[in-house]
């Protein structure tokens, strides 16, 4: 692995609830990320995997273990929904979060926003306002605006699970081509076993709550990703036997 530039200690998480009582939500988490690896999260509804996105962009402290990770303003995060400024246009949504970050930052930005939309195939809609796009569009407008501040690592948490599969499917290619391309770090939170399994460079496999991790799997597979892969295949068959499904239970496939 190259230089890590996220490492994860022994990290617990427990919350404060109502009657005194705490709720332990992660658990003895260790792992390491290297520069411009794409590191998926995967785990079940309620495994802590937001909360591990907190506690990686600063939002929320550990209650136990240590972190070392670039500093909050050098990190993009990009959410289940777009969270665009409906009132501004595309471009100007990059630029007011570009300006925002500019202040801290010690070196100036290296590419121009229009270098950003193009690379997002929007450059014909710098001048439009988010209502007027899809669902699959303004969330590239979000992750064109996340990587628009040129982060040291880009945080995704579930960034494709509200939309359509079909639109999604699209967004992950896309995803996956801006990735080979750029080589940004990624940590990318799912609980869709084949979206990690199709993109990630490995996947760390989260238990339910409280989430420990079970595996953190390398995926030695070129892209585009097949399931016909013996490599793909043996993550999956991996991941599915952590997780605890069975072949019965895999039908849907
Ligand atoms: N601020 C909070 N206070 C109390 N409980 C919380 C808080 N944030 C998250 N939780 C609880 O922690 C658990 C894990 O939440 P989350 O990290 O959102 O899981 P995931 O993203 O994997 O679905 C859930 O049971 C959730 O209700
Ligand atoms: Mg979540």
């Amino acid at each position: 692995m190259s230089e890590p530039i996220i490492t994860f200690d022994s990290v617990c998480k427990s919350f404060d609830i109502a009657g005194g009582d705490s709720l332990q939500v992660l658990d003895d988490i260790s792992f390491s990320v290297g520069d411009g690896e794409f590191v998926a999260v995967l785990g079940p509804s309620g495994s802590g995997k937001s909360t591990l996105l907190n506690i990686l962009s600063g939002l929320q402290n550990p209650t136990s273990g240590l972190l070392d990770a670039p500093s909050p303003d050098e990190i993009g995060f990009v959410f289940q929904r777009a969270r665009l400024l409906p009132w501004r246009t595309v471009e100007q949504n990059l630029a007011i979060t570009r300006a925002a970050r500019a202040e801290g930052r010690r070196n100036p930005f290296q590419r121009d926003i229009a270098d950003y939309l193009a690379a997002a195939g929007l450059s014909d809609y710098g001048g439009f306002y988010p209502a007027a796009l899809s669902g699959g569009m303004q969330q590239r407008v979000s992750i064109a605006r996340a990587l628009a501040t040129e982060p040291a690592m880009l945080l995704m948490d579930e960034p494709f699970s509200a939309l359509d599969e079909m639109t999604a499917r699209k967004q992950r290619a896309f995803l996956r081509d801006l990735w080979l391309k750029r080589r940004s770090t990624i940590v990318f939170v799912t609980h869709n076993v084949m979206e990690a399994i199709s993109l990630a460079t490995s996947v760390i496999v989260l238990s339910a709550r409280p989430g420990r991790v079970l595996d953190h799997i390398a995926v030695d597979a070129e892209h585009p990703r097949s399931l016909t892969d013996p490599a793909v295949e043996a993550v999956y068959e991996r991941v599915m036997g952590l997780l605890g499904v069975g072949e019965r239970d895999r039908a849907a496939l």
